[in-house]
């Protein structure tokens, strides 16, 4: 037990490792409101809206006054895990207006001492809203190897903002990742130093999810009088415009299957680079990545936005593209997260190689293949969510599935010395060495598949 502990919890239970905006509200719901710790799920909630910058929360927390605000998807991940309070803890919606102590009141603010700038909370989800309808753009403070050792100069830039056309979120460039596949590289030797493995620029398809999960949800809000706003407003070129969370929900509505689904179809005249194409029936990871490539790429985010957003996606058309990901990224406790019939597919991770390989050296596919458990919770809850729709018999099939899959994390969960489940696995559910042996937002993703059983 000290041996590993050495190298694995330790990571992510000490120093500014501790507090991950993404990490934490991707657990929020498994851990204290399905399991009723609604007060505390409150507290969270709350004390991280004090720290809204940019219309972002932070990526790394750093006691709210190191803060990084250099991912794109917290705040959505935030806003979902509102979302799922009101809806599940009695009353819930009263969250709205309790108040919100900034730290930042404006961009440029230093850190305000609590109590001098108190907001409801429903004015800190408005502005999140409208500063990503605006246009966000900023370069990250401090920026340098003091805050990253590796990051090249323009990955400090951090840009998000909404595609009029379609209401997909979009941000990012090639030198910085903003979404949980975060790795960055770190070696001189492989050149791999300070790129991305995964940058997903361009619309992460779970973000597109998170995103009209949110919007939906307003726009039912703003109709009962249970939020004050109908929509955003923004300047261009010197005239306000208004776009209401009606119309945000139905542009998104209209283009995702048409963008995101790559069809069975080799003539569909929707499909902007045919020849990318390597696998159909599924959906894309990303539309409009700086690498054209990685948009085909099957990985297992598409099944977050099937359960946030399942009224984005055509029944049929959902439950094909699962059984797809079933036969290729369902590990023993994880999902692969790339396509073993990919190039660059490794499924074994080991942070401490150096050699000359670029795709592996330092781990840099940390994402390109080793099985993390939080996204198996996504596939099972989507499985659950279609099959039921698709037909009793189909339901049946998938309960058994799915009853499967849990009794191998109840074997892993007796047997651990740290009676929890961890981050990743490497390849069909070999032990990694270099992942943390108990993560949040892996048990967090169990209790959620318990639940909707
Ligand atoms: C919910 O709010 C109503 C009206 O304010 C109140 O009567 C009721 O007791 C509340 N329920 C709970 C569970 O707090
Ligand atoms: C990054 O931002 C800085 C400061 O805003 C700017 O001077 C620089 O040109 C930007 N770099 C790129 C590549 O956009
Ligand atoms: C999809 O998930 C993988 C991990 O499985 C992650 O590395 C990648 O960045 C994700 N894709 C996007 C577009 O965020
Ligand atoms: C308003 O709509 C939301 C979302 O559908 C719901 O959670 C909430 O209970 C509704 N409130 C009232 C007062 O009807």
């Amino acid at each position: 037990m000290l041996r590993r502990s050495k190298v694995s919890l330790p990571h992510f239970s000490s120093g500014i490792f501790r507090c991950w905006g993404r990490d934490t509200f991707i657990a929020l719901r498994g851990l204290m409101l399905v399991t009723g710790r609604y007060l505390e799920a409150r507290n969270i909630i709350l004390a991280f809206g004090c720290t809204l910058r940019h219309g972002l929360i932070p990526n790394l927390l750093g006691q709210g006054t190191h803060a990084r605000f250099n991912c794109r998807d917290a705040v959505w991940w935030w806003l979902q895990c509102i979302q799922d309070y009101c809806r599940i803890v009695p009353n819930g919606t009263e969250i709205l207006r309790c108040p919100v102590s900034r730290m930042f009141p404006t961009d440029d603010s230093p850190p305000q001492p609590e109590g001098s700038h108190d907001q409801p909370l429903y004015e800190v989800i408005q502005e999140a809203m409208q500063r990503h309808m605006q246009g966000i753009q900023f370069r990250e403070r401090n920026a340098g190897p003091q805050i990253d050792r590796n990051m090249r100069d323009e990955g400090f830039n951090v840009t998000a903002g909404v595609d009029m056309e379609t209401g997909f979120i979009y941000g990012g460039n090639r030198f910085n990742c903003g979404t949980w596949m975060d790795k960055m590289g770190e070696s001189d030797r492989a050149r791999n130093k300070g790129i991305p493995a995964t940058p997903r620029d361009g619309s992460a398809v779970e973000i597109v999810g998170l995103c009209k999960s949110t919007v939906r949800w307003l726009n039912e809000l703003s109709k009962n009088n249970t939020f004050p706003y109908s929509g955003v407003t923004v300047k261009r070129h010197g005239t306000e415009e208004t776009i209401t969370y009606d119309q945000w929900n139905r542009k998104i509505q209209a283009h995702f299957e048409k963008l995101f689904f790559v069809s069975e179809n080799p003539a569909d005249p929707n499909e902007k680079y045919p020849t990318l194409v390597h696998k159909r029936g599924i959906y894309k990871d990303s539309c409009g990545a700086s690498s054209p490539w990685c948009d085909y790429q099957l990985r297992p985010n598409f099944t977050i936005a099937m359960v946030v957003a399942p009224e984005m996606f055509s029944p049929e058309k959902a439950w094909k593209a699962l059984e797809i990901v079933e036969q290729k990224l369902l590990g023993p406790l994880g999902m692969k997260t790339l396509d073993p019939d990919d190039m660059v597919y490794c499924g074994v991770y080991d942070n401490a190689l150096d050699n000359d390989n670029y795709n592996v050296a330092k781990g840099f596919n940390y994402h390109q293949g080793p099985e993390w458990l939080w996204p198996i919770g996504y596939f099972l809850r989507a499985k659950l969510y279609f099959a039921k729709l698709i037909g009793p018999e189909i339901y049946a099939k998938t309960v058994f599935l799915v009853k499967n899959v849990l009794s191998r994390h109840y074997v892993h969960l007796e047997r651990s010395s740290w009676k929890g489940l961890p981050e990743l696995t490497n390849e069909n559910g070999q032990y990694c060495p270099f992942s943390c042996e108990s993560q949040a937002w892996s048990i967090a993703v169990i209790l959620e598949v318990l639940h909707d059983l």
